[in-house]
């Protein structure tokens, strides 16, 4: 290849500045001569946002949270038509392949365009969620839980002062990776995920319960935000019907931000590196990700169809750490 590009697409997370700054570096130091940095994901694909990167371009960004080609979510790359408007696009600027970092949609039209346009496409994943079928691991996902463990920290030691409840709620809209990992670290009394389904007044009689038998102590109760936008208030009206006065804070977009830990870091420099490693040798329509520690290829077909399951086991000792 003489001429690649690079977009990061979809929520932001943080390692994607790292991921980039391993695509250019090892491109350029493996004799691609030109790397182009897309901006706004797709929707700058569309726009012929494209310019050229250079090993400077890339300077002291490792450590920098969010991604400095910026992101977007573009509904618009759902059209055939428009990804095939991208492929002109790339065409005429001499571009031979892309590498897209992001979250499932962002596979999803990584798969897609390749497969209509024959042009060469490489996905990396990277969102806070973990949720991406085929890798154990995504770019962000370590970060987003030690930002969360900070907040829930400082939470708790005001819930110890007041004898408090507070309800916390983390980010995953389809998944409870976050929720489950950040509720045995922060030594949550409760995790709800939507994964597993529960009865809201059964489990709001049962906590009152507790609570009633251990007065003196604090309760965090670790809430996945889910689809339904509702949930933590409802969750929080039942238990005030209960006599309970519990307290909500909403961590949002906090987690999303910040500089990247160094498992990130290193996932991240590790993955991008990869990723123009795999373009090289011929690889095409593949994710590059993380298994059982080791960095292997997974064909995005399988990616976008499969789904990625919160592991029972690891759920299941979330019910079992409180007093
Ligand atoms: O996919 C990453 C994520 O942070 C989810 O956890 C969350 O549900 C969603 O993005 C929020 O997206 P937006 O910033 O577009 O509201």
């Amino acid at each position: 290849y003489k001429s690649i590009a690079l977009l990061t697409s979809g929520g932001d997370s943080p390692g994607m500045n790292p991921a980039i700054r391993g695509i250019v570096r090892t491109a350029l130091n493996s004799g691609i001569e030109n790397v182009y940095g897309v901006q706004r994901g797709y929707s700058g694909l569309i726009a012929g946002d494209i310019h050229k990167l250079t090993s400077r371009s890339v300077t002291n960004i490792v450590q920098r949270g969010g991604t400095m080609l910026k992101s977007a979510r573009c509904l618009e790359f759902k059209v055939p038509q428009i990804r095939a408007k991208a492929a002109e696009i790339l065409k005429e600027k001499g571009i031979e392949a892309l590498i897209v970092i992001g979250g499932d949609g962002s596979m999803t039209g990584a798969h897609l365009f390749t497969e209509e346009t024959g042009i060469p496409v490489i996905g990396l994943p990277g969102t806070i969620d973990n949720d991406i079928p085929g890798s154990d691991d995504t770019i962000g996902f370590d970060t987003a839980v030690n930002t969360a463990l900070g907040a829930i920290d400082r939470i708790r030691d005001t819930a110890l002062s007041h004898e408090s409840l507070f309800l916390v709620e983390v980010m995953g809209r389809n998944s409870g990776f976050i929720a489950t990992q950040v509720g045995i670290a922060c030594g949550a009394e409760l995790v709800v995920v939507p994964e597993y389904e529960f009865d809201l007044h059964d489990l709001c009689v049962t906590l009152a319960k507790q609570r009633a038998n251990k007065l003196g102590s604090s309760g965090i109760i670790v809430i996945a935000e889910g689809k339904d936008p509702g949930l933590t208030s409802r969750i929080a009206y039942q238990l005030e019907e209960l006599g309970q006065e519990p307290k909500i804070c909403i961590l949002g977009h906090i987690q999303r931000g910040g500089s990247p830990s160094g498992h990130d870091r290193m996932l991240a420099s590790c993955l991008g590196a990869s990723a123009v490693q795999y373009l090289l040798a011929g690889y095409n329509d593949i994710m590059v990700g993380v298994q059982q520690g080791a960095i292997i290829d997974i064909p995005l077909r399988k990616v976008i169809t499969d789904t990625k399951t919160l592991d029972q086991n690891i759920f299941a000792i979330t019910t079992l750490l409180h007093k």
